[in-house]
């Protein structure tokens, strides 16, 4: 299939590239470079647009017929999520005017194939420590709701005009498929601890009296390959008779703690740095992790890689 992948250029979108053109894709990226490295990409064509402009509709419809495009996976999205609390009209603006200007120019290329990035943002701060997709979602920031508004809106194109799409709750991406291909965006645990490291400054632990097993909060790390590889059974699923929107966890089913992803740096980088061990930060939940029998069972989809794997490849290409 052609395949156009908004947000190619960003850290997770050109892992999709990567792993579209091993399984037989042909790649088309949509970027506006603002969070995204061109050099990413390779030969993959860039389509240099703000997807939240008034031109966007018009440049993706010239796109879909140029490329020939059968189905887009749209992951460009303004991810910070402190900053949508400061700028939350800005994130609307950015994450809501991408998702209507692509879906006015899919519906009317005919362009009937999406996967759409979502995140675990839209569970907000659950009450329960592993959450799956029917669990009422309540997010807490304006990041999770311009994702949960994103996925109304794919909902509301699959039942009005039959577009075949899943939204993809990612959990916390972390790692490097590709040396070249790090997270340069140091906006989860694992490059702010390697960036900390880096910098001589000790790595925060928000809270150690946290109800988990060692006290330190626990999320659920997904190794960006694994959620590439997700991207492409997702694909293949739509090519199935699929008539109904349909939401995805895509984590590991396994939390680890923050003192447990620290204890995994020291393991692999073999040398001393300092750790702070701080308050509790507002906002966060003690412990949170996909439940994954949904994607398991419809889309046969598993995480390969645990922790070390993560931990590990970030090491190599944020060294690189
Ligand atoms: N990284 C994570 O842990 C995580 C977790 C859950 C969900 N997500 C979602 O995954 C997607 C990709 O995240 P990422 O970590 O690769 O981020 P990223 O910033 O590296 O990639 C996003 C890309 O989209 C581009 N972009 C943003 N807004 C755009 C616009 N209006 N027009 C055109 N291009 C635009 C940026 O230039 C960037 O290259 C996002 O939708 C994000 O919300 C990420």
């Amino acid at each position: 299939m052609k395949i156009l992948v908004t947000g190619g250029a960003g850290y997770i979108g050109s892992h999709v590239i990567r792993q579209l053109i091993a399984a037989g894709h042909e790649t088309v990226a949509v970027d506006d470079l603002t969070n995204g490295i061109q050099k990413r990409i390779g030969d993959t064509p860039l389509v240099k647009l703000d997807l939240a402009s008034p031109e966007a509709t018009d440049s993706l419809i010239k796109a879909f017929k140029e490329y020939s495009i059968d189905g887009v996976i749209h992951l460009a999205a303004r991810k910070a999520v402190g900053e949508s609390v400061e700028r939350p009209e800005y994130y609307y603006q950015q994450n809501i005017n991408s998702v209507t200007n692509l879906l006015l120019a899919m519906r009317e290329a005919k362009v009937m194939n999406m996967v759409f990035s979502s995140s675990a943002a839209t569970y907000g701060s659950p009450d329960v420590d592993q959450v799956n997709e029917d669990y009422l979602a309540r997010p807490i920031n304006p990041y999770g709701e311009t994702k949960l508004v994103g996925e109304w809106m794919m909902a509301d194109a699959a039942k009005a005009w039959g577009l075949k799409v899943v939204s993809l709750r990612y959990f916390n991406v972390a790692g490097a498929g590709f040396d070249d291909l790090a997270d340069t965006s140091i906006a989860n645990l694992i490059p702010i601890a390697f960036n900390a490291i880096k910098n001589n400054k000790p790595i925060q632990v928000f809270g150690t009296d946290w109800p988990t097993p060692d006290g330190s909060c626990v999320r659920d790390y997904i190794h960006v390959l694994d959620l590439a590889d997700a991207h492409i059974t997702a694909l293949d699923y739509l090519d199935q008779d699929v008539r109904e929107h349909s939401v995805f966890n895509v984590g590991t089913g396994k939390g680890s703690s923050v003192l447990a992803v620290i204890d995994t740096i020291h393991k692999v980088i073999g040398k001393d740095f300092d750790v702070d061990l701080v308050d509790r930060r507002a906002g966060d939940p003690a412990a949170l992790s996909a439940d994954v029998s949904r994607i398991e069972k419809a889309l046969g989809w598993k995480a390969k890689h645990d922790l070390t794997d993560i931990v590990s490849s970030h090491y190599r290409a944020s060294s690189n």
